[in-house]
């Protein structure tokens, strides 16, 4: 089963919808779709530039944060209580949609 998955910009104003196989990292999607996420530790939860808002869809139904990524997000700009590091999010079958909006202050220097 395919998740849909929708990406939302900072400020609200661009939406990217797409599909995702079930196994896959969320900040692998991103990433592949032209999210501005560096991802610069590469999963290793130690830069938080994966950091993003799971603001809908089944967010209840993803594991928990561990206490390691509790710990990155204290240090991440504009954490709230959607925040999670997209590194961290296995997107599992269980999942049929999320709304992923990305934070601001994150600077994309890819354009
Ligand atoms: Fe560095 Fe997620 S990629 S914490």
């Amino acid at each position: 089963p395919m998740i849909r998955i929708r990406f939302i910009s900072a400020d609200g104003t661009r939406e990217t919808i797409v599909e995702a196989a079930a196994g896959t990292r969320l900040l692998d999607v991103a990433q592949a779709h032209g999210q501005p996420l560096e991802g610069t530790c590469e999963g290793a939860m130690a830069c938080s530039t994966c950091h993003v808002h799971l603001v809908g869809g089944d967010t209840d139904r993803l594991p928990p944060p561990s206490e390691e990524e509790e710990d990155m997000l204290d240090f991440a700009a504009g954490a709230n209580r959607h925040s999670r590091l997209a590194c961290q999010v296995k997107l599992t079958a269980d999942i049929a949609s999320l709304d992923v909006k990305m934070p601001r202050g994150v600077v994309d220097n890819s354009r």
